[in-house]
């Protein structure tokens, strides 16, 4: 159930109108990165994440009723930074009020680019928020990742939040309006705290790594392939030990040949039968111990989702 506040959680002012930003700033609401697309991603996996992970279910939800919080700060921010815009737009009898209104010609002009560069934003809305990005593409449902195994989507939520945060570091750059400014700042800074979140939640499940149940295949795990001619960059991703599973790299300096000799990479490496032995047995395990998390966590019978202050349960 949701219920609506009218009031934002965070006040957002405007100095003055700023059409052009306005524009800008739908990104984040309509766009890849925005805020729909976290609230859409995060309610999505609730419902999975709900059994055997309740406390998941939870955080995913609050989490996701605060994008649509920021969904709404940014609506009610495009609107503000069309102030006397849209009045305009609507006084079909007089056209050159619209020239008053932004100022000059040169506003004008700007305007102008804006109703062509994304023509849904003026000319189809008179200037309200669309779900659609800076350039007027819609809102598509495949910017959700969702992917029914809650340590795969809180890595894809961990992605997705420093993405968001980088495009609200990129929009600050395209205002001097102090109060935007503000507004943007405390959204950037929600994308953070989200970050920490969810990288929190990741890590009290065990184990998390790798993603998903079934293990790495030992005899591919570790290999670095050098792929390309001329001087090669050597670091911790391809020398010393591997930073989670702590195996050390294997750096093949030679692949073509590797694979020759290899005879495409069947006959390699002699003495890891016990390892591969032990990956099968973890496979086994794992999966049956996820597979009865579920199934012993859902109650028999009839399904309710809720039980009103635990009082009427089935
Ligand atoms: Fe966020």
């Amino acid at each position: 159930m949701f219920h609506h506040v009218k009031d934002l959680q965070y006040n957002a002012r405007v100095s003055k109108p700023d059409p052009r930003f306005a524009a800008l700033l739908l990104e984040q609401f309509g766009g890849e990165n925005g805020e729909l697309a976290a609230a859409m991603q995060y309610f999505t996996q609730a419902f999975a994440a709900r059994m055997p992970h309740p406390d998941k279910y939870d955080m995913l939800m609050d989490v996701a009723t605060e994008e649509f919080s920021h969904l709404e700060i940014v609506g009610a921010t495009i609107q503000m930074l069309l102030k006397g815009v849209n009045g305009e737009l609507k006084d079909a009898a007089d056209q050159s009020e619209i020239m008053q209104a932004m100022n000059g010609k040169a506003s004008k002009e700007n305007l102008i680019h804006e109703a062509l560069t994304n023509p849904q934003f003026l000319t189809l809305s008179a200037g309200g928020p669309r779900l659609t990005n800076s350039q007027g593409i819609p809102w598509c449902a495949s910017y959700i990742h969702s992917n029914g195994d809650l340590t795969v989507d809180l890595r894809s939520n961990i992605a997705s939040e420093s993405r968001a945060k980088l495009v609200y570091e990129y929009l600050m750059q395209f205002t001097d309006d102090p109060y935007v400014k503000d507004t943007l700042s405390f959204l950037m800074t929600r994308e953070i705290a989200h970050f920490e979140m969810f990288h929190a939640a990741l890590s009290t499940i065990e184990p998390n790594y790798p993603p998903g149940v079934l293990q790495a295949d030992p005899r591919f795990t570790n290999q670095y392939f050098n792929l390309s001619n001329g001087e090669s960059a050597r670091g911790p991703w391809n020398q010393g030990n591997m930073p989670i599973t702590n195996k050390p790299w294997d750096y093949i300096s030679e692949p073509i040949s590797h694979i020759h000799e290899s005879h495409g990479l069947l006959h390699q490496e002699k003495g890891i039968e016990k390892e591969i032995k032990a990956t099968e047995k973890m496979n086994k395990e794992l999966s049956k111990e996820r597979s009865a998390e579920v199934i012993t966590a859902e109650p028999k019978g009839v399904a309710q989702w809720s039980t009103y202050n635990g009082q009427d349960r089935l």
